[in-house]
Formats: C-alpha cells, structure tokens, sequence
C-alpha cells in the first residue's frame, strides 16, 4: 500500500502540508471502490470498462465484492478486467490509496480512512460542515466532484452533476409515464382518437432539458419555462414551446445558474403556473437555486386544480421540492394527481448513471495522473483541480478562490430608462464617440467612392464587371454570416466552403485551353479542378456530421 500523493502546491501553502508532500511515492497506486452503504444506493463508482483504462493509466484497482451488484456488474467482470475482488469495505479501505465512491462517505467510513488517502466522491461541503470536519481531522485528501468548477469548458468531461442530472431528468420522465394512465403521443386508432399528453417542465437547467427531449421523443406536446431567458432556445431545439412568464426580470444569477426572482415577477410566475397545472397532463419540476431552498412553483391550489390522474414529478425533493405536496423520496396521490418526490433518480437508472460517472472519474484521473505512471498529482495551480480539491492532506481548502475569470460575462445591466439625449457638444463618452463613429464612416464612403472611381477610369471594362461582384459579394457574404447564431459557425464555414468551389467551373473552362496558348494553363487547371473537388466534397461531408449532431 502506498500513502501519500504528489501535491503541486500552491505559494502560502502551509508548512505541514508542504511537508508532507516532499515524498512522491514510485510505486503505482491502488484505486479502491467500495459498495455503496447509503440506503438504497444502487450506483457504483465504477465500472469494468473502466476499470481497464484506469490500469492503462499505470493503477491498480480494488474493488469491494458486490459493489456492482445492483448496476450490473458482477464480481466477475471486474476481474475480467484486471481489477482484484476484496471481500469486505474494511479492507479496501485499508488497502487503497485512492478510495471512488458515489456518495459521501458515513462517519463509519471516515473511521476507516487513513492518513495520506485520497476520496473522490460527492460531498457537498457546503451542506455537510460536519462532513467536513470529520475529514479533516482524518488527515486525508478530498476531491469533492460536486465542487467541480462546471463553466470551465475543460471540466465539462468530469462533470458529473451534469450526467446526473441528464440521467434523473431521462428517468422523471419515465416515472411520469409509468403512473399516468395514457399514452404520450396522440394516436388515431379504430377504437378512437387519442391526444397526445401534455407535459409541462419547469427549470430548463440539464435535468429540465433531458426532460424536454425524453418526453418529446415519446410523442407529448411540451412547454417548458425557465427564469432565465437564454434557454429559451434550447427548450425549442429540443422539440418544446418556450413559456414565458408575463413580467420582465433577468433570472441569471451568474456562472448559468438562477438567482431569487422578485416578489413581482414569482406573482406573474404563479399566475401562468396555474393556468398551466389547468391544461397539462404531466408537470416535472427541476427548480434549483444554488445554496437555497427549492423555490415553491406548485401550489396545493394547483394541484387541486388538475385533471384526475395527472402526474407531478418533482426533482427538487431533496433542497425541499418545487410542489407544496411534495413528500421528498415517496409517490403520494393528493387530490387525485401523483406526485413522485423520489430523490433517488440517477441511482433509478443504476447502470446508465455508474458508467457515466465512472467515466467522469476516469477523465478526472487523467487529469490527476498526466505522467500516466499510477501516481496521482494533485495540482492545486490547476483551476479544474483547485475548484474540487476540498481538503488536502488534512486541511481544509473550500471554499476555492473566485474564478480567474468569468467563464461566461454577465450581461450588461440595461439601464432602466433610457440616459437622457446629450446635449451637442457636450463631454461625455457616449455622446462625443457618436459623431466620431458617423464621420469616420462618411469618410470611408468618400474614399471607397474615390477609389471606385479611379478604378472606372482606369482599368479594362471586364475588370469593373468582376470588381462589382466581388464587392457584392463580400457585402452578401457578410450580412449572412453575420445573421447566423454562433453555434451554426462552423457547419457555415463548411458549407460556404463547399459552395465556394463553383470556382471549378473556372477551371472547367481553361482545362481546353484555345489553340496556341501554353500547356501550362492546362495544368493549372487541373490542379483547380482537384483541389476544388477535395473542397466541394469535403465541405459537404463535414456540413454533414455536424449538422447530424444538432439533429435528434
Ligand atoms: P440547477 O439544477 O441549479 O437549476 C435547474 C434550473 O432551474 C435552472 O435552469 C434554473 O434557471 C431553473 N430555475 C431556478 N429557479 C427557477 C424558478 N423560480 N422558475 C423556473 N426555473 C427556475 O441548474 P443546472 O441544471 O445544474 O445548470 C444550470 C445551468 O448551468 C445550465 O443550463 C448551464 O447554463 C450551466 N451549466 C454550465 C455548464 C458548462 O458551462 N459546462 C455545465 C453545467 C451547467
């Protein structure tokens, strides 16, 4: 067994944990997985298939007997993959000098960590201050992977809340067809005509938006609403009707997550809600503001108001729940609606959620073990690495310091009503750089003009022709581009560049040159006409796959 890990500290690091870290260990390092304890929990931190790579990384692994029971994955095949069965948690414990796990380990389980071991799991320090301390005092190190740093684009492979929430939002919506009595899609049938159920989602974060596709996909009509608006255009793009909330209030709290909303918009809010729980069949709540209780959408009244045997599924159960009703981890009928409050979704799903998690380990490992000799490195000058590392070799470091940078800006705040116009001549910015911007513009017209024409003037008549199509069509070319949402860039590019290989035809026309003029035109005309078909039938190729990834 190996103690201790490589730590790449950071300057005012203290002392004792520089101390410690002075001693990189050679020998490769042994991963353990042990059986989930947490009443319930079907999950397990890791699967074969990974357990495979993870040896490729120069580890070993241990894993507990059982531990993947419940996710399909037998004692058996973990041997299969290279990894050692231990009977017991005690021992894996005892032997690991990395502990994968899903959930936070119990007290128990502290008692069985060592000095100089390393967790990775879910925490929630924020939550679990007692938690906290408890690993403290244990001397260890702990990666919490909910306190990933999400909006890094390099951490979005190690994310695992997102493939939670993804799985849980898949599977609220198979619960609500599991308890409501129809079919999701409309159908015409001999017996009658059937509608197609409508399903209402609300909070369009990850969990909202695999809702959104899932029932889509099984034929309901969908509405969706969200506070904040920027997701107006996923909820569309995944086959549902944006909702809007009848009161104007930017719901971004910053790093994509929601904030409080006022006390204006919730009255606007509640007032759609309602007319909503009137119309629809299935209503699936994903409301979560970070650090706060649920904000409470469905009211008793609500509930009340809907048709006998609709469903409400409410992923919010466990921060309080979006439904009055709600009883957080049971199926309960009020007023003739079920309400699903299970809190236990992702583990519903047990195989589906322990393969994607384990993944997001095992991408987290790599970035642990860069050196790929089965020795983890824990770089707290990496950002992903500093945002989850929690506590390191007995101390603890959460909170993490305030991101570098802002993954995604904040909006500018508009102004509430508009500045008054400033006077002529006056000082400010805004007014002064105005006119600046409109004078420098009538000047480039007037060069542009000047230089049209001279070019008239002067050059051969053919030259103009060309000269005008090729201005036209950077004028074109520009205002399409510029029209079309960033995301649509690169499809664009290709296609553009694809069309852009009309220019073959030119070739087309010099590959027969007129009697007497040089071979070599010819030749350069088949250069074109290759190198335009390798564009053409590239560009085209590559539209493709990309368009095919924003198809369903
Ligand atoms: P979440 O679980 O905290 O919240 C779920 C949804 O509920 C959010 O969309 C939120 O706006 C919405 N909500 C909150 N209060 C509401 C209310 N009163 N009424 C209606 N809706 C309400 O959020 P989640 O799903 O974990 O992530 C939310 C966002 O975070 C994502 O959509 C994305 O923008 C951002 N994110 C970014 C990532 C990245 O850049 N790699 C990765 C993951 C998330």
């Amino acid at each position: 067994m190996q103690s201790g890990v490589t730590t790449t500290t950071t300057s005012g690091s203290s002392p004792v944990a520089n101390a410690a870290s002075s001693a990189p260990p050679k020998e490769p390092q042994r991963i353990g997985v042990v059986r989930e304890v947490f009443p319930g929990e079907k999950r397990v931190a890791t699967v074969p298939d990974v357990v495979e790579k993870l040896i490729k990384l120069g580890f070993k692994v241990a894993v507990e007997s059982g531990a993947g029971d419940f996710a399909n994955c037998s004692d058996d095949t973990y041997r299969a993959a290279g990894a050692e069965v231990m009977v017991g948690a005690a021992q894996v414990w005892a032997a690991c000098d990395i502990i994968f796990k899903v959930r936070g380990p119990t007290s128990e389980e502290v008692a069985l960590m060592h000095k100089g071991q390393t967790l990775v799991s879910f925490i929630w320090p924020a939550q679990n201050p007692e938690l906290l301390k408890q690993l403290e005092a244990a001397g260890v190190t702990v990666l919490a992977i909910d306190a990933l740093p999400r909006t890094l684009s390099r951490a979005q492979k190690m994310d695992a809340l997102t493939s939670m929430a993804g799985v849980s939002g898949y599977r609220a919506v198979i619960e609500a067809a599991n308890a409501f009595g129809r079919f999701f899609n409309g159908q015409i049938t001999a017996a009658g005509k059937v509608p197609p159920a409508k399903v209402f989602i609300a909070g369009a974060g990850v969990a909202g938006l695999a809702a959104i596709g899932t029932a889509a996909s099984l034929g309901a009509v969908v509405r969706a609403n969200d506070t904040r608006a920027e997701v107006a255009d996923q909820v569309v793009s995944l086959g549902g009707e944006f909702v809007k909330v009848d009161y104007e209030e930017e719901g971004s709290g910053g790093g994509g997550y929601a904030k409080v909303m006022s006390e204006g918009f919730q009255k606007a809010q509640r007032a759609m809600y309602a007319k909503q729980a009137k119309e629809v069949d299935i209503i699936i709540t994903t409301a979560l503001i970070p650090g706060k209780p649920a904000p409470k959408l469905i009211t008793a009244e609500m509930v009340q108001s809907m048709k006998p045997g609709s469903v409400i599924v409410d992923m919010a159960g466990e921060q309080g729940g979006n439904c009055e009703l709600t009883e957080p981890g049971q199926a309960v009928v009020k007023h003739g609606v079920t309400i699903i409050g299970y809190t236990d979704l992702a583990s519903r799903l047990a195989k589906q959620s322990s393969t994607l998690y384990a993944t997001n380990l095992f991408r987290l490992t790599e970035e642990l073990c860069k050196t790929k000799d089965g020795i983890i490195n824990v770089n707290m000058e990496d950002e992903a690495i500093r945002g989850l590392t929690i506590v390191r070799q007995g101390s603890i470091t959460w909170p993490p310091p305030p991101p570098k940078q802002a993954a995604v800006a904040p909006a500018a705040a508009k102004p509430a009503v508009a500045a008054p116009a400033a006077k002529k001549g006056g000082h400010g910015h805004g007014a002064a750089s105005e006119p600046m911007a409109a004078n420098k513009l009538a000047i480039m017209f007037v060069v542009a003009a000047l230089l049209f024409g001279f070019v008239g003037a002067y050059a051969p008549s053919a030259f103009l022709g060309h000269f005008t199509v090729f201005v036209l069509a950077c004028f074109v070319g520009y205002m399409v581009v510029w029209n079309v949402t960033p995301a649509l860039h690169t499809p664009l590019m290709s296609v553009t560049n694809a069309i852009s290989s009309i220019i073959a035809i030119g070739a087309l026309v010099q590959i027969a040159p007129p009697l007497g003029t040089t071979d070599w035109i010819r030749w350069l005309a088949v250069a074109g006409i290759v190198l335009t078909t390798i564009n053409m039938f590239g560009g085209f190729a590559v539209t493709q796959r990309m368009l095919a990834m924003f198809r369903k």
